[in-house]
C-alpha cells in the first residue's frame, strides 16, 4: 500500500479555544438551547459511539452490515471498474473494508476524517488487509469543500461513499447542501453511495436511542464533560439528563440534554440560566422513507440509481448519480 497521509489541511473543523467559547455562547443564546452534534465526538465520545454501535438496540450498524455482506459485491459491479473510492469521515471502516473487498482495480481510497487518531487507525488497519491498494488519507471537515487529492491514476469515476446515516444527523436543508457538494466532487460521471436509517415503527427507533445499558446517555452527557475540560465551563453533569424522542412530524430523533433543576452555567465570561426541565437540543437523527429520500437527493439534482434494502426494511443503502443520468 503506499501512503500520502496526514497532510494537515487549514480546514480542520476542529476550531481554537475561543471560537468553541463562542460557539457554544452562541448555542445556548438560541430559543430553545442547541449545541451542534459534532461536540460529541471527542476521543471519549468516539469510543463511546463505537459502544452504542454494540448495543442490542441500536439497530443501525447491525442493518448496514448486514447488507453490505449480502450486497457488497453487486454494489461494486454497480460502481465499476477503476474507481477512486473517497469516504466521508472514515470510522473504523467495517463497512468499507467490505467493499473494497469487492471492487474492481480500485484507483485508491480517500478516507476524509477530521480526526488524526481515527485516521491513522483507519490506514493501518486496511494496510494489512489491502497491501496493494493506494490510500490518500486526507485529515480536514467533509462538510467544507475538498482539494482532492490527485489519484495515482486516471479514475474512470470517483464515488463518495458515506455509509452509517451520518447524513440524517444533518437537517433537510444542510443535508441537500451537504448532498449538493458531493455532486460537485463526484464530477460528471461519478456517484454517491449513502446509507440511511429508513422510516419505522416508533418503538423501534426511540430504543435505539435510550439503550438500557445507558450508553447513549453517557454519550450525551460526555458532550458536557468535554465542554468543562476543553473550556473550562462549569456543567454539573448530575444536574443534566438525556433525552431522545420520535418527532413523527418531522421523522426524526430529537436528542435534549435536559436540566433537572433550576441552575446557572457559566460558559467563559457568561453565566448561562437553565429552568428546571429546560431542554437543549444537541442532536438530530433524521429517518427518511425510501421516498423522502428520492426527493431528498433530487433536492440536490441527483437520483437514486440503485437501491439495496433488507426484508425487514430496517436501513437502506442508496448509489445516487446525476440527475436525468440513469438508463430508463
Ligand atoms: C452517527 N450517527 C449516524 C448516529 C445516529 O444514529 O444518529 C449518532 C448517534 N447518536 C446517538 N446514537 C447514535
Amino acid at each position: 500500500m503506499s501512503v500520502q497521509a496526514f497532510e494537515l489541511r487549514d480546514d480542520d473543523r476542529r476550531p481554537p479555544v475561543d471560537d468553541l467559547v463562542g460557539i457554544v455562547q452562541r448555542g445556548l443564546r438560541s430559543k430553545p438551547k442547541r449545541l451542534p452534534s459534532w461536540l460529541f465526538y471527542d476521543e471519549r465520545g468516539s469510543q463511546l459511539f463505537e459502544a452504542i454501535c454494540e448495543q442490542p438496540e441500536y439497530y443501525l450498524t447491525r442493518c448496514e452490515i448486514a447488507l453490505m455482506d449480502a450486497h457488497a459485491g453487486e454494489m461494486a459491479d454497480v460502481l465499476g471498474d477503476d474507481v477512486r473510492l473517497v469516504e466521508y469521515g472514515s470510522g473504523n471502516a467495517v463497512k468499507t473494508r467490505m467493499l473494497l473487498e469487492h471492487l474492481h482495480r480500485p484507483v485508491s481510497y480517500v478516507p476524509v476524517e477530521i480526526s488524526p487518531e481515527p485516521l491513522r487507525t483507519c490506514v493501518q488497519e486496511l494496510a494489512e488487509g489491502f497491501p496493494a491498494l493506494p490510500v490518500q488519507a486526507h485529515l480536514g471537515d467533509f462538510t467544507r469543500p475538498l482539494r482532492l487529492p490527485i489519484p495515482p491514476r486516471a479514475a474512470r469515476r470517483t464515488v463518495l461513499y458515506f455509509p452509517g446515516s451520518t447524513i440524517g444527523n444533518f437537517e433537510a436543508r444542510e443535508a441537500a447542501e451537504l448532498l449538493r457538494k458531493m455532486r460537485a466532487e463526484m464530477g460528471d460521471g461519478g456517484g454517491i453511495l449513502i446509507g440511511a436509517d429508513l422510516k419505522k415503527d416508533v418503538a423501534t427507533i426511540e430504543a435505539a436511542y435510550n439503550d438500557r445499558a445507558g450508553v447513549t446517555a453517557e454519550f450525551t452527557l460526555n458532550m458536557l464533560v468535554r465542554l468543562n475540560r476543553e473550556i473550562g465551563s462549569d456543567f454539573d453533569l448530575a444536574a443534566f439528563r438525556h433525552r431522545a424522542h420520535y418527532n413523527a412530524m418531522a421523522g426524526r430523533i430529537e436528542t435534549f440534554l435536559v436540566s433537572t433543576r433550576d441552575q446557572k452555567v457559566r460558559v467563559g465570561k457568561q453565566q448561562v440560566s437553565f429552568g428546571l426541565d429546560e431542554a437543549m437540543q444537541v442532536e438530530y437523527s433524521c429517518k427518511y422513507s425510501p421516498e423522502d429520500f428520492a426527493a431528498l437527493a433530487a433536492k440536490a439534482g441527483l437520483e437514486i440509481a440503485h437501491a439495496w434494502t433488507d426484508a425487514q426494511q430496517m436501513f437502506a443503502v442508496y448509489f445516487l448519480v446525476r440527475a436525468g443520468t440513469t438508463k430508463a
